[in-house]
């Protein structure tokens, strides 16, 4: 090392583990560096950390000898001559991404760590990227299925009082109404408008049997709905228009009231409606009806649909939910005979429908969506390990036993997790048993369908072990409410745990060998702050997958609109939607208006890239262990803000991709739509930018061109071939900003059209995630923030910097501070 020491510089760690901080790298002038204030969290054991919670290095010293030499560029003064280690034990031993900053925040050096997401192999080009939505909760206007019942009679209105009382959670438990108007159909059009806006080439819906059959089967009458099929027609006509590739769940979560008519008694019994419907999914009649059904939606669709999922969340939500929790229909509680009934009724059901299909469409690929929770035993093991039993137990019920029945064969009617006390069934009693064909043993799974969203802490619960032996254990549904040492949870209180879809995907590989579909994955949340950074924390899992060789075959995001969230209705917690729906207003057509999410931008480049590291980088992510949010390092791209010739507003936002070319969307205030750029061009010598956009249903083909001067972009546009002048200004807030101890990103994508600026906050310590800043507004050069209970911040944009104070809430004497933020850069030349 030679030269003078001096400066500051902000080194970022990265983690493979889930132990991400921000560490100061200070120069002290003498022949080595100190970090200071790193915290390494993690579950104990692994890599140095000591088996408590939290260990602290208070000062870590590289040693000279170890160093290299930083080359900065000529404006990073202060970051001159500085040096550090590249080959430090510590930095192998974490798998870190190390960027070091000079003092103006600028990024002058980038160690790639082993194991960073941009080692990851891309994914496939045919890979299915997607939405998932399921018919009762988008299409609205239903008659006649077990949620209307279940959400309408007041018994069960009063039973969900006792239960919440008792069982202390908050439902909200009403019908979905309208929910978001997909059936109608120009509805639908505009948000697979939205899905292809962001690149997507695939999406999940559900044909609703309750409204292509809303009459039982009598005589002649085979009970079809000759309008309702025909809906379905043009659903997937208006997908291939649009290159989205169908995946098609033919029973999501409701039947036809017919076939179930929920007890309204307070006290769930066999009440005389349910006697008279077929009794829902305990009965065999049932099992009969679903075939009859899914022959008639097959042989009428097989045409336009590759990817058949006969039935989502047969355990996990349909036993679960619906005969132990007993908030879901048919709405018995702690029943287990019928728990069992219905269970096996389930596996009767996917094996039969899988011959059905086969045999109508031997091409065809089936299987269904099955909900797979990561269980964690809670902190105590138990009297005699009673919690650990319970969670193996709890796993193998509600994940693995299906798959083994469905994919080996194996089927265990004791449903018990010790191979000791299993009852097997022989193998020529297994066909028997599900309702097949004798004969060798084939997998009735073309490829297994996961829905993953999180971890569950699981403990022997007394009464379920009794009333439901093969669940034995219970969770709680909101992990605030419990003392786990919990990682970032949503709105829900659903604990992050990214590794967990790792996990699952390495297992199903290694025990079933078959290709696996991720048919869900998402969070809840009031406002957007965390979806971003969860959804590519799913996704490095699932690139993670694929290196070692599982194949994934695509990823469905739950998903693309906010839709009706079953017992939790509209609540804003249960925000699941790539498009926030705000329904709280109509627009000019009648329908609540749908929004960008920061989690759809980052899908957005996360497709566009074919990778998940660059976006990463932009949006951040989890860590692996769900335990802390890790802060972008960089801007995702630029933003202006202006006007169509006709006065209409709009914004543009334009990255620069690492794979090559951009990724450009418009959003044309009138029509409320995010419109995708094709064809972008920068010519750097003559500093002209050139894109265009394809026409849209309502909106005609455009074609730019601007020359760039300063902040600002001033050309001509085509619309439908007739020439405009048109203008944009840079919208210099955009971005995300690092003021040495915390993130704050802004945005303003919608513009007025979205009220305005959207802020979120982050200091990595000792905070974990994002937290949104409700109160955020701009007056001339002044920017105001609140985040009620915290601070309150003005700023002023000066020199690219932001300037201001920082005052705490409530306001404490000298509490006040300075601020002084950097925009971190974006890849945008211009
Ligand atoms: C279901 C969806 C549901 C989502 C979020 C899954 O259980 O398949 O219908 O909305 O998770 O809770």
């Amino acid at each position: 090392m030679s030269g003078p020491q001096r400066g500051v510089a902000i080194v970022e760690v990265q983690t493979g583990e889930g132990r991400a901080e921000w560490v100061r790298l200070r120069n002290t002038g003498a022949a080595s560096v100190e970090l200071t204030g790193w915290t390494l969290r993690g579950e104990g054991g692994a890599q140095g950390v000591t088996q408590a919670r939290t260990f602290t290095f208070p000062a870590f010293h590289l040693a000279p000898g170890r160093e290299v030499r930083v080359h900065t560029g000529p404006a990073a003064q202060d970051a001159e001559n500085l040096s550090w280690a590249t080959r430090a034990p510590v930095w192998s031993d974490v798998h870190e991404d190390v960027v070091l900053r000079d003092a103006q925040r600028r990024e002058v050096s980038r160690l790639p760590a082993h194991g960073a997401p941009e080692e990851l192999p891309r994914f496939p080009p045919d890979f299915l990227w997607g939405v998932a939505t399921a018919g009762y909760q988008v299409e609205g206007r239903t008659q006649g299925n077990d949620w209307d019942v279940f959400t309408t009679s007041p018994g069960i209105q009063q039973r969900f009082k006792v239960v919440e009382d008792v069982a202390r959670f908050d439902t909200n438990l009403h019908a979905p109404g309208e929910a978001v108007n997909h059936f109608d159909l120009d509805v639908l059009r505009e948000d697979l408008d939205r899905a292809c806006a962001l690149g997507l080439n695939a999406y999940r819906f559900s044909i609703e049997w309750g409204r292509v059959q809303p009459r039982k089967p009598t005589g002649a009458d085979a009970g079809f709905d000759a309008a309702a099929l025909a809906y379905y027609d043009t659903v997937l006509k208006e997908l291939h228009q649009r290159r989205l590739t169908p995946v098609v769940t033919l029973s999501h979560l409701s039947l036809p009231v017919w076939v179930l008519d929920p007890p309204r008694t307070l006290i769930p019994s066999e009440d005389e409606p349910f006697r008279a419907s077929l009794r829902g999914w305990e009965s065999a009649a049932t099992v009969a009806a679903y075939l009859r059904y899914v022959r008639h939606v097959v042989e009428r669709y097989r045409g336009s649909v590759h990817w058949w999922l006969t039935l989502n969340e047969p355990v996990g939500s349909v036993v679960g939910l619906g005969y132990v929790a007993g908030i879901w229909p048919p709405g018995f509680i702690l029943d287990g005979n019928r728990a069992k009934d219905a269970y096996f009724n389930l596996l009767r059901a996917h094996a039969q429908a899988y011959d059905a299909i086969k045999a109508l469409q031997p091409g065809a690929s089936v299987g269904l969506a099955h909900a797979m929770l990561y269980a964690k035993r809670v902190k105590e093991p138990g009297l005699g390990n009673a919690h650990d039993g319970a969670k193996n137990q709890f796993d193998y019920f509600n994940t693995w036993h299906l798959l083994n029945a469905l994919v080996h064969g194996k089927v265990d009617t004791a449903i018990h997790r010790r191979a000791g006390s299993q009852t097997v069934l022989a193998p020529q009693e297994v066909a028997g048993f599900l309702g097949v064909d004798a004969g060798p043993w084939r997998p009735r799974l073309d490829f297994i369908g996961i829905n993953y969203y999180r971890a569950v802490y699981v403990y022997q619960h007394a009464v379920v072990a009794l009333a439901v032996p093969f669940l034995d254990g219970a969770f709680e549904n909101d992990v605030r409410t419990t003392e786990e040492h919990h990682g970032v949870v949503s709105d829900l209180g659903w604990e992050h745990f990214p590794d967990g879809l790792y996990q699952h995907l390495a297992r199903l590989h290694r025990d079933y060998g078959l290709p696996v579909l991720v048919s869900e994955n998402g969070l809840a949340e009031r406002t957007d702050r965390n979806r971003a950074a969860y959804t590519l924390a799913h996704l490095t899992q699932v690139q993670r997958a694929l290196k070692d060789g599982v194949a994934v075959k695509g990823y469905l995001h739950w998903t693309l609109v906010d839709n009706f969230e079953w017992h939790e209705g509209y609540r804003p917690e249960a925000r699941f939607g790539l498009f926030t729906v705000d329904r709280d207003r109509r627009d000019a057509r009648g329908q609540h208006p749908r929004h960008i999410t920061e989690g759809a931008l980052a899908l957005a480049h996360a497709v566009a890239e074919r990778s998940v590291g660059p976006a990463v980088r932009k949006f951040g992510t989890v860590t692996v262990d769900g335990h802390r949010v890790r802060p972008p390092v960089r801007t995702p791209g630029a933003v202006w803000h202006g006007e169509l010739a006709e006065g209409v507003p709009f914004t543009l936002c334009l990255d620069r991709l690492e794979v090559g070319g951009w990724l450009g969307l418009l959003f044309d205030a009138k029509r409320a739509r995010w419109l995708r750029l094709e064809g972008v061009e920068w010519d750097a010598a003559a500093r002209r930018l050139l894109f265009s956009h394809p026409a849209h249903t309502g909106t005609p083909s455009r074609s730019f061109e601007a020359t760039v001067e300063g902040d600002s972009l001033r050309g001509t546009l085509r619309d439908a071939g007739v020439p405009r002048p048109w203008h944009a200004r840079r919208d210099a807030l955009f971005g995300v900003w690092d003021d040495g101890t915390s993130r704050l990103v802004l945005a303003n994508l919608e513009g007025e059209a979205r009220g305005g600026l959207r802020a979120k906050w982050l200091r990595p310590l000792p905070r974990e995630a994002w937290r949104s800043v409700p109160l955020a507004a701009r007056t001339g050069p002044e920017l105001r923030l609140t985040l009620p209970g915290s601070w309150s911040l003005t700023a002023t944009l000066e020199d690219g910097a932001l300037k201001g104070r920082r005052v705490p809430l409530p306001a404490t004497p000298g509490g006040e501070l300075p601020f002084h933020a950097f925009r971190l850069p974006d890849d945008v030349p211009f």
